[in-house]
Formats: structure tokens, sequence, C-alpha cells
């Protein structure tokens, strides 16, 4: 009998990082869904069809929080096949108003904690010979949104990671690709944007439609999959068009 693979899954708590974990434990996996707070609700609605997951709260801009889930993978699992690194944070403010400090926590959470959670996995999927490294950019690395400049440096970031970073491992059987959602209705993006901006975001785009965060889900799962094997190092904008990278 086969054994079940493991998905590591950052922000699964709610909004996109709920979406992709919930996608992934359909598609078979053991999702641990990773959150600063607990993620009952992913937990709850995977458990509910049949799935198998569980909530691990972990900071993932800490290095200490991320040795101790490091830790918990290694003995409980032995193992991770995909990690997801979607928990990310975009607070909106004028460039002449922030300070450094304001600056490093947006780059801490948004893209070192790529790193940190990286770097916790690598071991368990070197040992394994294979693996899929999916990060979550954005689209707003091409568009002219006002107000969001750590935001839009870190999610750029995330793209030259995930282009250097495939190179890297490649060797080792592990691809490494991103997925660049638009605009897409979660609790995070509603504390920046109403309705009408969601609206004006769609009239834009060549698919008259607003996304979801099924869609950002879906392009991750085939990433995850081992049909995406012969892809690395690879953006996949997920925004009906709009932005072309
Ligand atoms: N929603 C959008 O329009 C949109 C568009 C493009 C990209 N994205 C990206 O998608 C990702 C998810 O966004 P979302 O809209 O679901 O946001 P959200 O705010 O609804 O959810 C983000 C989750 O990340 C968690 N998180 C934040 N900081 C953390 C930390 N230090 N450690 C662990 N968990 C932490 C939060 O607790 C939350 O559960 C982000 O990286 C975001 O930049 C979102």
């Amino acid at each position: 009998m086969e054994t079940t693979k493991v998905a590591v899954v950052t922000g699964a708590a709610r909004g996109l990082g709920q979406a992709i974990s919930t996608r992934l434990a359909k598609a078979g996996f053991c999702v641990v869904a990773v959150d600063q707070v607990d993620s009952l609700e992913t937990v709850a609605a995977i458990v509910r069809f049949g799935g198998v997951a569980v909530s691990r709260s972990t900071d993932v801009a800490s290095p200490r929080s991320v040795d101790e889930l490091e830790a918990f993978l290694t003995s409980e699992y032995g193992r991770v096949d995909v990690l997801v690194n979607n928990a990310g944070v975009f607070p909106k403010r004028p460039f002449e108003s922030m300070d450094l400090e304001f600056w490093r926590k947006v780059l801490a959470v948004n893209l070192d904690s790529q790193f940190l959670m990286t770097q916790a996995v690598l071991p368990l999927m070197k040992a394994s010979g294979s693996g899929r490294i999916i990060n979550i950019s954005s689209n707003s690395v091409g568009l002219p949104v006002p107000d969001f400049v750590p935001y839009v440096t870190s999610k750029m970031g995330v793209i030259g990671f995930t282009r250097a970073l495939s190179v890297d491992l490649a060797k080792y059987g592990i691809t490494v690709n991103a997925v660049a959602p638009g605009l897409t209705k979660t609790p995070g993006a509603m504390a920046n944007y109403d309705e009408v901006a969601l609206e004006k975001m769609t009239e834009r785009q060549p698919v008259k439609r607003a996304g979801t965060s099924e869609d950002a889900a879906s392009a991750v799962l085939f990433l995850a999959s081992d049909d995406s094997e012969f892809i690395t190092g690879q953006t996949v904008v997920v925004d009906g068009g709009l932005v072309r990278l």
C-alpha cells in the first residue's frame, strides 16, 4: 500500500491557505495546516469529507517557531512531499509614513518565512529524492498599486527566490514554482479592498469574473502533482489574464 503523502500549507487557517489545504486533502494528501493561530475550521472542513489534516500553530517568521515545526514534522511524519508557502500579510501604508520596523515586518512574514520553511522541510525532501515547493506571490507585482511598497517588494522577492532556488534544488528531484493570484475575496484582502474595488478589478480582466480562492488552489494542486514534474522556477499568474510576467 502506498503511504499517504504529506503536504504542509502555511497561512492555512483562512482565505487562500484554507482553500489550498482543502483541495490538497481532497486529492489525498495528509495536510499539516500551519498558521500563527489554530486552523481548526480548516481541519474540521477536511475531516468532514473524510480527509486527513492536523493543525499546527507556528509563527513562520520566527526561526525558533519554525525549528519546533521541523522537529514535529520529522518525528511525526518523517516526510514532507509538498510545501506551500502561503502565509502573508498585506498592510497598506503610504511609503512616506512607514518606518524600518514596518518594512522589516512585512518582509519577514512574506519572504523570510519562505526561506525558513524551505530550510525546515529540505532534509526530509532530500531524503525522499522528491518534493514540490509552491510559493505564493501576487499579480500586484505587475500592477500600479499605491501604498503597498513592502508588500510588492516581498512578492517580487518571492519570484526571485523561486527562480534561484529551483536551480539549486533540481538535483534533489525538488521543483520550486510560484503562484501569483489576482485580487481574491479573503479576510486579508477585504481588510484593504471593498466590493467596488473587486468589481473594478474584474472589469479590467479579459476573463470577466471575480477570481476565487479555488482558482489559486487549482494551480497549486497542479504544481503539487506528479504531472508538473518537468516544470520548475516558474510563476503561474492566476488572475483572469490581467497581468503577464
Ligand atoms: N487575497 C488576495 O487578493 C491575494 C492576492 C494575491 C496574493 N495573495 C497572497 O495569498 C496569501 C494568502 O492571502 P489571503 O488573502 O488568504 O490572506 P488572509 O489574511 O486571509 O490569510 C493569511 C493567513 O496567514 C496567516 N499568517 C499571517 N502571518 C503569519 C505568520 N507570521 N505565521 C503564520 N501564519 C501567518 C494568518 O493568520 C492568516 O490565517 C498571502 O501570501 C497573500 O499575499 C492574496
